[in-house]
């Protein structure tokens, strides 16, 4: 399997490639960056540390290599200062999407290849992606709420003395300020987690607060998210590479699931090498419906008016 980083000399593509690399079960890596030097340079870091992890090609350059990508991950994008949502990146980050998109679809893909988008607004710009490349919509995931939702785990795990990976919970709709804490299900070792000793409602509160906030934090503190969202992003691209049909809380432009059409957002998704093999739309609490359906209506308002821009430029 070939995966692609576009804007692979940043921050967030660089460590994706990393995460990629120590997890060793993609077999090329190729970071592409309007940079190409930093690019170049990135990947030649990443494959020096090739002999003590995995047996894979580390690349570097342009375009040329997305015809034969299976993966094609797009991370390149403006960030956004600790003030900003993501959705006011928008107007800064459509444009340059847009190129991105058009160079793509100008090369050309493999028939099956999934394009997985991670740029922000995330939920936005996969639905552009899906809406402007003509894949067949399965093949274009965005990361959506599984960054939210391992952050949130960690911070869980973190005040419960709890282990991670032990720590179940999952933010679903927006990767943004309506994402919604799913509590109805949020488990310790299959445990459940309002039972679990220390926790309170207003620890609950307290922890989606900072979970919520978490990117934000990341960029006041660090300049942007760089170790966690390469992990996110390896999350789902093993499950693409190895068929695991693992249920990720990612994004796709939605066809019902929840009673929510039309735009792209997070809900239970199996990850497979055809991209979304399905979605489960398991019984939720009534006020995490009204959450995920709140978060669906923020999102096609946003929509409709970079659709109308969008619509105004030329293919
Ligand atoms: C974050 C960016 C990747 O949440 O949206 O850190």
């Amino acid at each position: 399997m070939k995966v692609s980083i576009i804007g692979g000399g940043g921050l967030v593509g660089s460590s994706a490639g990393f995460a990629l690399q120590c997890g060793g079960v993609v077999r090329e890596i190729a970071l592409i960056d309007v940079n190409q030097e930093l690019a170049l340079g990135q990947a030649l870091d990443i494959m020096h540390g090739g002999p003590s992890t995995a047996d894979q090609i580390i690349s570097s350059g342009s375009y040329e290599h997305i015809p034969d990508s299976d993966v094609i991950c797009i991370t390149a994008g403006l960030r956004r200062k600790p003030d900003e949502s993501r959705l006011d990146l928008i107007n800064r980050n459509t444009d340059l999407f847009l190129g991105i998109l058009d160079s793509v679809k100008s090369v050309g893909t493999k028939k099956d290849a999934i394009v997985f988008v991670v740029s922000n607004p995330v939920d936005i710009l996969t639905y552009v992606a899906a809406d402007r490349l003509g894949l067949p919509l399965k093949q274009v995931i965005g990361l959506g709420t599984q960054l939210d939702t391992i952050r949130f785990r960690s911070l869980i795990a973190q005040k419960l003395a709890t282990p991670p990976t032990q720590t179940s919970a999952l933010i679903l709709g927006e990767h943004g300020d309506s994402m919604v804490p799913i509590w109805s299900s949020a488990t310790v070792a299959g445990l459940s987690l309002e039972k679990y000793p220390g926790w309170t409602p207003n620890l609950a509160n307290e922890l989606f607060t900072r979970t919520k906030g978490s990117g934000a934090e990341v960029i006041s503190r660090k300049g942007g998210a760089g170790f966690a969202v390469g992990i996110a992003i390896r999350d789902v691209i093993h499950s693409i590479a190895l068929d695991q049909r693992r249920v990720l809380p990612v994004s796709s432009v939605q066809d019902g699931c929840y009673g929510i059409r039309k735009v792209a957002l997070s809900v239970p998704t199996v990850v497979g090498r055809t991209g979304v093999v399905d979605r489960h739309e398991i019984d939720l609490w009534p006020k995490e419906m009204q959450g995920l359906r709140n978060s669906g209506n923020v999102l096609r308002q946003t929509l409709e008016t970079v659709l109308s821009r969008v619509s105004k430029r030329p293919a």
